[in-house]
């Protein structure tokens, strides 16, 4: 049997309309546009500020917008995994709405949650899926409120994130493009540095919680800084080796867009020039689960087929890793 590679063939995203710039944020916590654009590199992020509106309005919103770019028929699609840390619900799962909403009645639906590395885990997962043979179209899509959970009166996190959803069709093809090789890891040391204190079993839910503050991200931000940095430029110097990628041959680096110093420390490691390096941590910050799809969502147009791509990332758990794609179209 001839093998089969799970190819993307569309990219759809959404950002919300709010512009959150670090002006105003400077007006809502001691922090400067200076400190912000040195330390992280964020510019602005986007805000879901509707009331009553969650992660699946946006994951909707990319998931058409993908449908309608590829003719793609609801109906046709087989599989839709939504990757979040901000589901609507504790459940039923974000993308159960999503297929609801969008008629997609022959699919089946699940939620992943590997925090910031959700895309690549899902990606891996789809992959799965396609090469089995048993499903033709999966849609895999990121998506993340994470103004839901950010404390708008911490300075340390609240200039970091903003909300957004990207969304990929997966497909089959016999030929050699597609989602060609990963690296993926997760370690459970990263509970301290990064995690929300209550909400979960653990700690349901109380007045308690609520009155200390405790539905909030919570992040050391030095330790995860050093950890992201060795283990993606670890994972993606592993994916190069095993592939044959170098500078050369490397047509774009896409890196989760979490701190610009971060992503520079990686494509040094790589030896990639920063023009090669997809980059939009500027203007939408890092919209967690969102970051990678939404980067192939601005940069689409710039890519061609057979064109090799690095992906990595890194996330509370620890989790963490890299792929290596070869553009299909
Ligand atoms: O996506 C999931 C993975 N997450 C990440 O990859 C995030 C990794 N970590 C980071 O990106 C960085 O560690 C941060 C952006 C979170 C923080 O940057 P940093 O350079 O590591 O700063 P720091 O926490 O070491 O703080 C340095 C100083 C402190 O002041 P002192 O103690 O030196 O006087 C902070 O209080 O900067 C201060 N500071 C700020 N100053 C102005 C912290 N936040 C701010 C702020 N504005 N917003």
């Amino acid at each position: 049997m001839e093998k089969i590679n799970a190819v993307i063939t569309g990219v759809g995203g959404y950002v919300p309309e709010y512009i959150l710039n670090n002006e105003e944020l400077s007006r809502m916590v001691d922090t400067t546009d200076e400190w912000i654009m040195t330390r992280i590199g964020i510019k602005e992020r986007r805000i879901l500020k509707e009331e009553g509106l969650g992660t699946s309005y946006m994951a909707r919103k990319a998931v058409k917008q993908l449908l309608q770019k590829t003719n793609t028929d609801p109906q046709e699609v087989d599989c839709l995994i939504v990757t979040t840390s901000t589901p609507d619900y504790h459940f039923p799962s974000t993308a159960s709405i999503v297929v609801g909403r969008l008629g997609m009645q022959n699919a089946y639906a699940f939620d992943m949650q590997a925090a910031c590395c959700g895309f690549l885990y899902a990606m891996e997962v789809a992959s799965g899926l396609i090469q089995s043979g048993r499903y033709k179209k999966v849609v895999v899509c990121g998506a993340d409120k994470m103004s839901s959970m950010v404390d708008y009166t911490d300075r340390a996190t609240c200039p970091i994130f903003g909300d957004g959803a990207g969304a990929v069709l997966l497909e089959p093809t016999t030929e050699e493009y597609g989602w060609m090789d990963s690296h993926l890891r997760t370690d459970g040391h990263g509970l301290p540095f990064l995690h929300m204190k209550a909400g979960g079993s653990v700690c349901p839910p109380s007045h308690f919680t609520v009155a200390n503050r405790m539905h909030y991200v919570h992040q050391e931000g030095r330790t995860v800084f050093k950890f992201a940095v060795t283990n993606m430029s670890d994972s993606c110097a592993l994916i190069a080796d095993r592939n044959g990628l170098n500078k050369e041959n490397i047509a774009w680096v896409l890196p989760h867009q979490a701190n610009l110093r971060i992503i520079d420390a990686v494509a040094n490691r790589l030896e990639v020039p920063m023009e090669k390096v997809m980059l939009n941590i500027q203007r939408y910050g890092n919209t967690s689960a969102g970051t990678l799809p939404l980067a192939l969502w601005d940069y689409e147009s710039q890519l061609n087929k057979g064109d090799n791509l690095i992906l990595t990332a890194f996330g509370a758990g620890f989790t963490w890793g890299a792929a290596y794609l070869k553009w299909g179209y």
